[in-house]
């Protein structure tokens, strides 16, 4: 039955504006025609918006909101990413769907989302909370000819990306907390985890997570992050869709990734420091072994941190936290 009705709405989608006769969608699924209205009226409860005319056939005017490989799909205007697309409802993490798809050859630009994720990961081995249907989990397969040296600036350019979508598409201020967390009054609302399958010189594939927290209210929040986690809902006042971010956010990496690829990370360095958290200012900075007060200078090139210390001397790091 499910795969019945997954078929019938990818013919639908496929047909896209223009109207699928019901003797061919009979023909095609091997169903009668009133079985195919059964299925019709089954999905507008579901919020598919159909048109039927008696002499054309059907069409699908709007889809739901709900996360699935046709919604998200639907009004995606990208060349390369999204055309792959797994949804979960509920999984143990995106990013080992996403590594497991890599290995097995899934093209550059898969993306896999779930409603909820039951062991979230987040960095330095931390879990990340992804309660159902509230927020955006996300991860994508990228396949870039770089070398494994570069795969940071991936992780700042996805960065700005959000910013760029949380700032002209939501109307909020985010700034970014090196390397890769967005801030909105100082409470994290976006977590960026990059894992990466590579050799020497050549990368196989990265996976990019990205964890946006959208429609939680502070009583979803648990209590040991809500002292320093926000979401859309909380900031705005308002539900937010997640469909609709999740193509503004996949429309604006494919621009930017392209542009990165051709012109290099300049650009993305530039842009990454306008949304830069506390550059130009005192910080705390943690690594394994150390913690010190420094002037954040800004990114280096490469994308790692540029400090100076409080004796003048300025230093490069590549795997620190930092605090305020
Ligand atoms: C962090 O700030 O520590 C990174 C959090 C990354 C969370 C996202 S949600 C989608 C993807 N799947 C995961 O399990 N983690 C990333």
């Amino acid at each position: 039955m499910e795969s019945t009705r997954n078929k019938l709405i990818q013919l639908l989608a496929d047909s896209s504006e223009k109207y699928i006769s019901g003797q061919l969608l009979s023909d095609e699924l091997q169903i009668s025609r009133s079985a195919i209205w059964k299925h019709m009226k089954e999905l507008e409860k579901d919020g598919y918006q159909i048109e039927g005319k008696s002499n054309k056939g059907y069409r699908i005017i709007s889809y739901p909101d709900k996360l699935s490989e046709n919604t998200i799909r639907w009004g995606l205007e990208t060349n390369w990413i999204g055309k792959s697309i797994i949804h979960k409802e509920s999984t143990t993490s995106t990013q080992h769907i996403a590594h497991d798809e890599a290995r097995n050859g899934a093209a550059h630009g898969t993306i896999i989302i779930a409603d909820e994720q039951t062991n979230g990961k987040g960095r330095m081995n931390r879990s990340w909370f992804s309660t159902k249907g509230k927020g955006m989990w996300l991860s994508i397969i990228l396949r870039p000819k770089i070398s494994p040296l570069q795969a940071p600036q991936l992780t700042l350019l996805t960065a700005t990306v959000l910013a760029d979508v949380l700032h002209s598409y939501c109307n909020v201020q985010p700034l970014i907390k090196w390397p890769n967390d967005i801030l909105l009054h100082d409470k994290k609302i976006v977590g960026i985890l990059t894992e990466m399958q590579a050799e020497q010189d050549i990368i196989n594939y990265i996976v990019i997570g990205i964890g946006l927290n959208v429609n939680q209210s502070k009583d979803d929040l648990p209590e040991e992050i809500s002292h320093r986690a926000t979401s859309l809902l909380i900031e705005t006042e308002k539900e937010h869709s997640i469909k609709a971010l999740i193509q503004e956010i996949l429309t604006t990496f494919e621009k930017s990734y392209d542009q990165y690829i051709k012109n290099g990370f300049p650009e993305i360095k530039q842009k990454w420091e306008s949304y830069g958290f506390k550059i130009g200012e005192e910080i705390t900075i943690k690594t394994l072994k150390d913690h010190f007060r420094a002037i954040f200078l800004g990114i280096e090139e490469d994308g790692a941190l540029r400090i100076k210390r409080m004796d003048g001397s300025i230093e490069k790091l590549y795997s620190a936290e930092i605090d305020w």
